[in-house]
């Protein structure tokens, strides 16, 4: 097998489109009929080869203006129909095919999940159901007919309205759906099932009524209300701050619990994965529902940054996920606290994307060569693609943004575009120049920022010299210089913050640095300033400026800015650990800054003044944190010194996390932003806690007091993490509570896996065969064998090469079941270069062995071809 790579550079706009498609589905679990008719168009007025996609079905018969027709060619991916020149202009093609939900684990095309029927389209799932003009710039008026057994099936859905409905003799019965808006098919939808309805009415800003519908497992309607709600703030956000109204009548959302990713934005029939929709104080955290509110919002606002805009080819996937994302990000932000989703962001596309960036997988957010579409929705495309329209909001301001914005649609609206037709909108109706700005969509890596600086005490000048340099990655060799916004301030000794001025004028605090070398020059500056340098992480960009303790200190304590506060306490935990690093692999003692410890106890003191905040600056980094900004990642290292500095501020601040802990008090749960900050406050105390000798008592408590998720898992994660006497105790109480809800079970597999016992990859090969795991479960396998693999740093990669074996073996499984999501898991094995000689070569063995095995996938092949080259 050799999968064949697609380069952006080869698109041609299609030489036919389907303008209408009826769609009629006899539904079964094991034996489901389709048939499809299109009205066809030429478009190029000579082509008479018309090559549909299509694979993993049984084809029945096609049929060319009623007439069955024979003149084609099939191979395993495609029909190429060769038309009669009197017909080809425009023509009616009718397709039937079979399949078999019940037995397609792949999770793309028409599925079982559980009890019921769905679909996956997006990328290319569309061509697992029927022969199809399968591409994103073919956009067709959809009619669905759906038949199917009535008590099994009571609920038939599909993208658009109902038009119709009835029975039929055998018990059976069916609806039509039409949407009005020309989709491309990824867009298509169908569920059908059994489910626990709730309905809600929005009313948009132009007075027109939307019904609102979700779908959720018989028995869950009461773990729903806050799904709804969210959608319900996202729609009215989305009216106010981009004045974007909804087009249906109707908005659809179901909730399923076998899913390849989080949701899917299927034009008026969202389908989610249960995780992101399913929420109630007894089985969800609060994370969990900042989580539901910002997929529901997101999913919501492709409805036009996705859909009624869609993207021309999958290599401008970037301008619907990029924008997307931006998107629910600000809509959370202006929700909740803007500091801390910013800072949440910043962590994730600081570990994640530039972990990928990186690695052999590198990619422009617009990417050049493509084998497997599905490997493509990437850190790098959504949340590097959300900074980069970031950076055009803060080059623009919101105002021209949002000029952009409208510009953008008006242009689009209806179409297939591109990347370049969004910056082009947002040039035209800002007027500032973006030409190297372009330059983000088609250069990968993380451009690095070297900053230094000079103070001219006698003419109260002070200059900051900064270069720019992007060093090659494994796609692409040679970089040029960006466009890169550098949000500055500067403070004085004591913590005053000093006005940006140049020949007398206030300066921007944006720099543009566009020149590989550049000087900046401020004047009326009296004191040697300390620079606060990148806030708001204004570019996704590594910052290397020759901080000193004292700075960072005075930027914890007196910076206005709260990034700036967070980001400066980042740096000092990564010094602390780099040098206590550099001790522990030579066997010398560890020792912790007594100026740190002093600056965080004063921080903990004063938590009232910013109590999200002061979670955020004494949360320490994750080892998968610390371990990105390593060319060589020393496992074991990392652990070992981390935990070392855990229980350092632990025992040094013990009485005062004490005292909150205990001043702390919160009644009823409630879910709003003043509380989840206390929750999580309070929660990290006991962390730090449970590695004293008030660990064991405080965490039990905890945990049998616990009245809501948020709490009991503190209490677990604090007792499991620290390894507290009463760890397993508490596990198998929440066991026995909780076997029967895979959703609730993932919590726990999750921490089985990331526990710190040397016998840790035992008991996950133990737990697969625990009556709550499902191989085929995307999310039980994710919580188990994925948080082993990408979070448990030190027991994946030990030395003797168990964690790579084991993956392996789950990866060989997963190839033939569900290939989407064995490419996701493979990620840390193929990032073996920053890992040691000994190491490399066991990673390496591994992905030979997989590279040998029968029928691997186009997902695990590109991959596997690019790690190995
Ligand atoms: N477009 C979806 C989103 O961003 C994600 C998505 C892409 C997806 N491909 C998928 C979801 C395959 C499930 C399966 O929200
Ligand atoms: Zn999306």
């Amino acid at each position: 097998m050799h999968a064949k790579a697609k380069y952006r550079k080869d698109y041609k706009t299609p030489d036919f489109t389907v303008t209408d498609i009826s769609l009629d589905f006899q539904l079964d679990p094991q034996k489901t009929r389709v048939t499809a008719i299109s009205r066809i168009k030429r478009l190029n007025g000579e082509s008479r080869e018309l090559r549909l996609d299509g694979h993993s079905f049984q084809f029945v018969s096609v049929k060319l203006n009623g007439r069955d027709f024979t003149d084609y060619q099939q191979n395993s991916e495609s029909l190429t129909l060769i038309l009669p020149e009197a017909e080809a202009d425009q023509f009616e093609l009718e397709i039937v095919t079979n399949l078999e939900p019940a037995a397609n684990t792949s999770l793309q095309g028409l599925y079982q999940s559980g009890e019921g029927i769905c679909t996956q389209c997006e990328a290319e799932g569309f061509r697992q159901i029927t022969y199809m003009l399968d591409r994103p710039d073919v956009l067709a008026r959809y009619t669905t007919k759906i038949t199917a057994d009535k008590s099994k099936y009571p609920y038939l859905l599909s993208n658009g309205n109902l038009v119709a409905s009835g029975d039929t003799e055998d018990g059976r019965h069916w609806v039509e759906w039409k949407d009005p808006f020309p989709k491309p098919s990824y867009l298509f939808a169908l569920v059908a099932g059994d489910f626990d309805v709730l309905h809600d009415v929005f009313v948009t800003k132009s007075g027109r009524e939307v019904t609102l519908a979700l779908y959720v497992d018989r028995g869950n309607a009461e773990r729903a209300h806050w799904a709804m709600q969210s959608l319900k703030n996202a729609m009215k956000w989305d009216e106010t701050r981009f004045n974007l109204e909804y087009d249906l009548d109707i908005y659809m959302i179901v909730a399923v619990d076998f899913f390849n990713m989080g949701a899917m934005e299927n034009k008026g029939l969202n389908i989610f994965n249960s995780k992101f929709v399913l929420a109630n104080p007894q089985t969800a955290t609060d994370e969990d529902y900042l989580a539901v509110e910002s997929v529901i919002a997101h999913e919501y606002f492709h409805n036009w940054t996705g859909n009624r805009v869609t993207c021309r080819d999958w290599f401008q996937l970037s301008l619907k996920e990029g924008l997307t994302v931006f998107r629910d990000q600000e809509f959370s932000s202006d929700t909740g606290s803007r500091a801390v989703n910013r800072i949440n962001n910043v962590k994730f596309l600081r570990t994640a994307q530039f972990a990928e960036d990186a690695g052999p997988m590198s990619h422009p957010i617009r990417p050049e060569k493509v084998i497997e579409m599905n490997n493509f929705y990437t850190m790098t495309v959504y949340e590097k693609g959300a900074e980069v329209i970031r950076m055009l909001h803060t080059l623009l301001g919101e105002k021209a943004f949002q000029a952009g914005m409208a510009l953008y649609i008006a242009e689009n609206d209806g179409k297939a575009a591109t990347c370049e037709d969004f910056v082009s909108a947002m040039e035209r109706a800002s007027g500032v120049d973006l030409a190297q700005f372009r330059r983000w969509y088609s250069q990968s890596g993380t451009p690095e920022l070297t900053v230094s600086d000079e103070f001219d005490e006698k003419h109260h000048i002070y200059r900051l010299n900064v270069s720019q340099m992007t060093p090659p990655t494994a796609d692409q060799m040679d970089k040029v210089n960006l466009h890169i916004p550098l949000k500055i301030a500067f403070y004085d000794e004591s913590g005053m913050s000093l006005s940006l001025q140049k020949d007398g004028q206030t300066v921007s605090d944006v720099l543009d640095v566009i020149h590989t070398d550049q000087i900046f020059e401020f004047h009326n500056i009296y004191h040697r300033p300390v620079p606060a340098l990148l806030c708001d992480f204004s570019a996704p960009v590594k910052l290397d400026y020759d901080y000193t303790t004292k700075q960072l200190i005075t930027l914890l304590k007196f910076a206005k800015n709260e990034f700036v506060r967070w980001d400066a306490v980042q740096m000092l935990f990564n010094a602390e650990l780099r040098r206590n690093l550099s001790n522990y692999q030579q066997g010398l003692s560890l020792d912790f800054s007594a100026e740190i410890l002093t600056a965080l106890y004063q921080v903990l003191e004063n938590y009232s003044q910013d109590v999200e905040l002061t979670t955020l600056i004494l949360t320490l980094p994750k080892e998968t944190e610390f371990a990105e900004s390593f060319k060589v990642i020393d496992p074991e290292g990392i652990a070992a010194v981390r935990q070392f500095m855990l229980r350092t501020i632990a025992d040094n601040l013990k009485e005062l996390l004490l005292k909150v802990y205990n001043q702390i008090r919160l009644e009823t749960y409630r879910v709003t932003s003043q509380d989840i900050a206390l929750r999580g406050l309070k929660n990290l105390c006991l962390y730090y806690l449970a590695f004293t000798n008030l660990g064991n008592n405080l965490v039990n408590k905890h945990y049998l007091y616990a009245d809501n998720m948020t709490d009991c898992l503190a209490a677990l994660n604090a007792a499991t993490k620290a390894q507290l006497a009463c760890q397993e105790n508490l596990l198998s109480d929440f066991e026995s509570k909780w076997q029967h809800d895979g959703l609730v079970m993932d919590k726990w597999f999750a921490l089985q896996a990331t526990r710190p016992n040397e016998n840790v990859l035992m008991n996950v090969v133990q737990l697969m065969d625990h009556p709550s795991f499902n191989f085929n479960n995307p999310n039980r396998v994710r919580a188990l064998i994925g948080s082993f693999a990408a979070q448990n740093l030190k027991a994946f990669h030990s030395a003797d090469g168990a964690g790579y074996r084991f993956l392996t073996d789950i990866l060989i499984r997963l190839n033939d079941t569900n290939p989407q999501v064995a490419s996701r898991l493979i990620e840390p094995l193929i990032r073996f270069a920053r890992y040691d000689a000994q190491r490399q070569t066991l990673m390496k063995r591994a992905l030979e062995r997989l590279s040998e095995v029968e029928n691997l996938s186009k997902d695990l092949f590109e991959k596997i071809e690019k790690a190995l080259q």
